[in-house]
């Protein structure tokens, strides 16, 4: 049985915080946050909404998207490093709210790279047979941990949530081939202590270069087709010189790569799904398209997968 991705949602919240805003909290600048990032501004949850808010939201709008009602999900994975609390988890909240009285649920800690771990487990309950509606969500409200202090890593991150419905597609569709990994010596890098996060951006950005550059490689490989065979790239959106690298990797021109890390930052775990999401609702991803999905982050950890859209 091939595994596909049979709906897509995505939900941002609706404050706006803009380079210029966090010109007056800090000493940083427009300018040098766009040129070295690539980001203009960012969203982020108010106090009343928690991630499992935003997870809901996105999960919702997927379900609709791929025709599923909470009823017939078989497993909720929700890829987060900011749950609303450790437990119960987000996963298991989801469950409760959306209905999904048949669900097992759980949530899985891979960062940034969390969706696409989350995708890979999703396929293999569907590829068995086991399961055929699976619900996986990245999503983060990194804002809660943010040392809003720390002008290196407070201008890069935003909140939101990205959710696809999985199931079982028809030959030669879905997931064609995945690359997973992880590098635990490289943790110190990027973390969390205590209710912050901290990072050593020249370390993580040397690392996400050299990896999303060869995870894509790696995966196109795998799929048995060439660079030119693909249609569409959506990379984790940390930063548009990291993004740039892996497109040019793969020979691919600008309008091929999702870039909304322009409005939203480094949004986690939420980064490739929200992208996804947008670029299929903008027609930049059709029905037999080769697309590859590539992320990297904390842990240090890494993915990707290549797959054919439609079902
Ligand atoms: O989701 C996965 C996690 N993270 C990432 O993917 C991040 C990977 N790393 C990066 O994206 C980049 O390393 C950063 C955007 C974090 C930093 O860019 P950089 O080109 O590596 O800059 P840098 O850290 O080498 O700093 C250059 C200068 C420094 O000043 P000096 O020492 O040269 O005087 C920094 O203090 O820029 C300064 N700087 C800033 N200036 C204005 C650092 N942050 C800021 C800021 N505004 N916000």
């Amino acid at each position: 049985m091939n595994a596909g991705i049979h709906g897509v949602g995505r939900y941002v919240p609706e404050q706006v915080l803009t380079n210029y805003d966090l010109e007056k909290r800090m000493d940083t600048s427009d300018e040098w946050i766009r040129t070295r990032t690539g980001i203009e501004e960012r969203r982020i949850a108010p106090d009343d909404i928690d991630t499992s808010h935003m997870a809901e939201r996105a999960a919702r709008i997927a379900l609709d998207n791929a025709g599923v009602s909470g009823e017939d999900v078989d497993l909720i994975i929700v890829a987060t490093v900011t749950p609303d609390q450790p437990f119960p988890s987000v996963s298991c909240q989801l469950q409760e709210r959306l209905g999904a009285t048949k669900a097992a649920a759980m949530d899985l800690s891979a960062a940034c790279s969390g969706f696409m771990y989350g995708i890979v487990t999703a396929s293999q309950f569907i590829q068995t047979g086991a399961y055929r509606h699976i619900l996986v969500i990245g999503v983060e409200k990194l804002s809660k941990i943010t040392n809003w202090e720390d002008r290196n890593t407070a201008v890069l991150f935003g909140d939101g949530a990205g959710a696809v419905v999985m199931g079982p597609v028809s030959e030669g569709k879905g997931i064609l081939s995945y690359d997973l990994g992880s590098d635990g010596s490289g943790g110190k890098h990027l973390y969390q202590e205590g209710d912050l996060l901290y990072m050593n951006g020249r370390e993580v950005f040397k690392f996400a270069v050299r990896q999303m550059g060869e995870s894509c490689v790696n995966v196109i490989d795998k799929a048995g087709l060439t660079k030119d065979d693909i249609d569409f790239l959506v990379p984790h959106q940390a930063n548009i010189r990291i993004m740039n690298a892996a497109r040019e990797r793969l020979n691919l021109s600008e309008e091929k790569m999702s870039k909304t890390i322009k409005k939203y930052g480094n949004t986690s775990a939420a980064s490739i799904g929200i992208s996804l999401a947008e670029e299929v609702e903008a027609g930049k991803i059709k029905d037999g398209d080769h697309i590859v999905l590539v992320g990297f982050g904390g842990g240090l950890t890494w993915g990707a997968i290549c797959l054919k859209w439609g079902k």
